[in-house]
């Protein structure tokens, strides 16, 4: 089939626009989404078992019932569906909008193919602290072809908000709290979903969102207000975003908060003037799960309508949910409370996505047979291995406890989280299952010599008072070392699930501390959606694995690291509080004129620390690394100029292992108060035992900049420091000028 040139969809879009009518048009512009009943792929039985138990209205219920709304789409009135799964049921939906509607435009699929699809990779928080972004497009596009075969043309991923409050519980399924960090992921998880060609049948559209700020909501409560200047919007929120667009993004989500006043929604200077005018992107908008009628909750339009006309005029393209543009527009287009040019607008930027995607030409991108030889395949799952271990952090090892011997004696596997499927998914996994995942008592039973006692006590709950702490201890006290799973369960990080506190739940600090008195090696694991306040297994634990979510291949990644038969490289990306009461705490921040010290008069906090317990960047390996000899090409730069920094990074210890090599900056004496440091490069590096390597990391001096009063992009002369290193704390020093 010829595939339609540029030109060719921009004269048929044209045609088409000039043929539909007015319903038509605003067809276009709704995507239907089970999603706000939480009925992604529900059979008809578990609606009715939903309507019976209250949790949908009879109307919600009637709507969503009826057929996949068959009527509706024959009539061209739908032109995007969010929760359809599976190559027949997109199909055959697809077969009504191509053969029986008037116009025969296809319909779009989306979903949340967050990380990974029935291949559920680890949380992208997880995969972010790799430092891979090779990797990560990689686990993008394993997604993307999963989905793809099963009928999804659209993910509602990467979700780009830079977040620093380790309470928000979608902290989880961004890239942490460093926005040069986040900006590189976010163009390569683009490039993943995207491929090098949408109209591929392995490609699927991305989606940039919460476009923007939704990682800063006050207190760190989902949905709360945003307030904050437009320098620290720009500098701080917006890059990931304009990575995302020059990356190639073919749509972009607008967040459910406001800025400084005003819904993301409805907010002409983000959508239009920004988005648009400063990144040109030339994609479309999506609003979130009915974000265009809260606008009305928010009081900032007095009615829906107002809503749905102050949206589309702001330059949002698409309202997902049931029925907002749907039943708002169309008597203001008829009585001209609307600009149809608008609507149009609107339209065309959605049918442009669907060409270039090649819908028109190829509206069945698969089959069955196709989805089922693709989905959880071996190869999907050796990239989920690689990708689970090298997201894992190492926090501490204490006497080199780990890796630990395969051939021991006795190990006692305990805690709520070791013989656990479904928590091993992580927020997001829509159609993940728990049993694919390989549990973290099976990775180890599996690593294990055949000889070597591997018992098996849950202690606890992850929440709640039940626990059996005492019979763990018996079953634990004889072994020779003691793996304590611990954390968080799936459904405590994600959407909808701040925190008030960041420490381990329930009973299992109770437990960790009981199986301390035990005398015994203590390794905790941990399973989390988020930072945790964990000064205490800081303190009185053997050793600290940081494993977040893995997914499918958890317990197998998580052998990898305990046994050695992989040398854990992840660094945090997001900031350990020593407490909750130092959230938010992020690196980078801004240079108070009293940073702490010894005397009281300091920013400080008078009952604990004010540094963080595990600052960013942080990881240890098995090895270890020795930086240096550092050098800069030069002393003195231009501003459009490049810098070379190089280090000397030794392997001092026994065992290869990779490293992170980290380049800081902090820019002196500016016109606005700069960050103490800032990440502006980086490298991962493999070096055996012995091993010294010359590492260069160029630094572009463009990047040194910031925002103006005026938001224009400054980069100012003077004194900067460079730092490299290992983390963000510790690493070599030098410093130049930029003239
Ligand atoms: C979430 C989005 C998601 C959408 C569709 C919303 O509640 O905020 O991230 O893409 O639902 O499921």
């Amino acid at each position: 089939m010829n595939k339609s040139s540029k030109k060719d969809y921009e004269i048929r879009i044209d045609e088409l626009i000039y043929k539909m009518t007015l319903a038509e048009k605003i067809g276009q512009v709704v995507q239907l989404s089970p999603s706000l009943f939480g009925a992604f792929g529900l059979t008809p039985d578990e609606l009715i078992e939903k309507l019976v138990i209250g949790e949908i209205s009879p109307e919600e219920f009637e709507k969503i019932d009826r057929n996949y709304h068959e009527d509706e789409i024959r009539q061209g009135l739908i032109g995007a569906m969010g929760g359809v799964i599976g190559a027949e049921k997109s199909n055959e939906l697809q077969k009504i909008a191509v053969e029986e509607s008037r116009l025969g435009i296809p319909i779009l699929f989306g979903l949340d193919v967050i990380h990974g699809f029935r291949t559920v990779f680890p949380i992208p928080l997880a995969e972010a602290c790799s430092w891979e972004p090779e990797l990560m497009r990689e686990t993008a596009r394993i997604a993307a072809k999963e989905a793809s075969a099963a009928g999804i043309h659209w993910t509602f991923a990467p979700m780009l908000d830079v977040s620093r409050d380790a309470r928000w519980g979608r902290v989880a399924e961004g890239a942490g709290e460093d926005t040069f960090l986040a900006s590189i992921i976010a163009a390569s998880r683009v490039k993943g979903f995207q491929g090098e060609d949408l109209s591929s049948d392995e490609s699927i559209l991305a989606c940039a969102k919460h476009y923007v700020a939704y990682g800063a909501p006050v207190g760190g409560r989902d949905y709360n207000t945003v307030d904050m200047s437009l320098q620290a919007l720009h500098d701080i929120y917006l890059p990931p975003f304009e990575a995302a667009v020059q990356a190639g993004v073919a749509t972009v989500m607008s967040a459910f908060n406001d800025i400084n006043g005003v819904p993301c929604t409805t907010n002409k200077y983000l959508l239009t003037d920004v988005l648009r005018g400063m990144y040109g992107f030339d994609g479309f908008v999506v609003s979130d799960a009915n974000s265009v009628a809260e606008c009305a909750i928010h009081g900032y339009a007095e009615a829906r309508k107002e809503a749905s006309k102050k949206a589309i005029e702001a330059g949002l393209d698409m309202d997902m949910s049931k029925g907002t543009f749907a039943e708002d527009l169309p008597s203001q287009l008829e009585d001209g409370t609307i600009s149809e040019e608008v609507l149009n607008e609107a339209v065309r930027r959605i049918l442009r996505v669907k060409f270039k995607m090649g819908l028109f030409d190829n509206p069945y991108r698969t089959d069955k047979d196709k989805e089922e030889k693709v989905i959880l395949c071996n190869e999907h799952l050796k990239v989920a291995r690689d990708m689970a271990r090298r997201s894992i952090v190492l926090l501490k090892n204490e006497n080199e406890m780990l890796p630990l011997k395969k051939n021991l004696k006795k190990i006692a596997v305990v805690g709520p989280l070791a013989d656990n499927g479904t928590d091993m998914l992580g927020t997001w996994a829509i159609v993940g299952r728990s049993e694919d995942v390989v549990t973290i008592l099976s990775g180890i039973k599996e690593a294990v010599d055949s000889d070597t006692e591997v018992v098996y006590s849950k202690g606890c709950e992850i929440e709640g008072d039940k626990e059996e702490i005492k019979k763990t201890i018996e079953d634990a006290s004889d072994s020779d070392v003691i793996i304590a799973v611990v954390g968080e369960s799936s459904e405590m990080s994600g959407e909808a699930a701040s925190r008030i506190d960041i420490n381990l739940p329930g009973k299992q600090l109770e437990l960790l501390k009981e199986l301390h008195k035990t005398g015994k090696p203590l390794v905790v694991v941990l399973v989390n959606g988020r930072p945790l306040s964990i000064p205490w297994i800081s303190e009185n634990a053997t050793a600290i694995v940081e494993s977040w979510q893995l997914g499918v291949q958890s317990g197998n990644a998580i052998a990898d690291v305990l046994f050695g038969d992989y040398n854990p490289s992840g660094k945090l990306v997001s900031t350990f509080p020593y407490s909750v009461g130092q959230v938010p705490i992020y690196y980078n921040h801004p240079m108070t004129g009293r940073p702490a010290g010894k005397i009281k008069f300091t920013s400080k906090y008078i009952d604990g620390p004010a540094e963080p317990l595990y600052p960013f960047g942080f990881g240890l390996s098995y090895t270890n690394f020795e930086y240096s000899n550092m050098s800069l090409s030069a002393n003195k730069v231009t501003k459009d100029s490049k810098l070379k920094v190089s280090v000397d990074v030794k392997n001092t210890g026994k065992v290869q292992g990779e490293e992170i090599v980290q380049l800081y900056v902090y820019d002196v004496v500016a016109s606005r108060v700069r960050p103490v440091k800032e990440l502006k490069g980086f490298k991962k590096i493999m070096l055996k035992p012995g091993q010294l390597e010359t590492v260069s990391i160029e630094l572009d001096i463009n990047t040194l900049g910031f925002h103006d009063e005026n938001m224009n992009y400054v980069v100012e002369e003077g004194l900067f420091k460079i730092y490299v290193g290992p983390n963000s704390r510790e690493g070599l020093e030098e410093e130049f000028y930029v003239i």
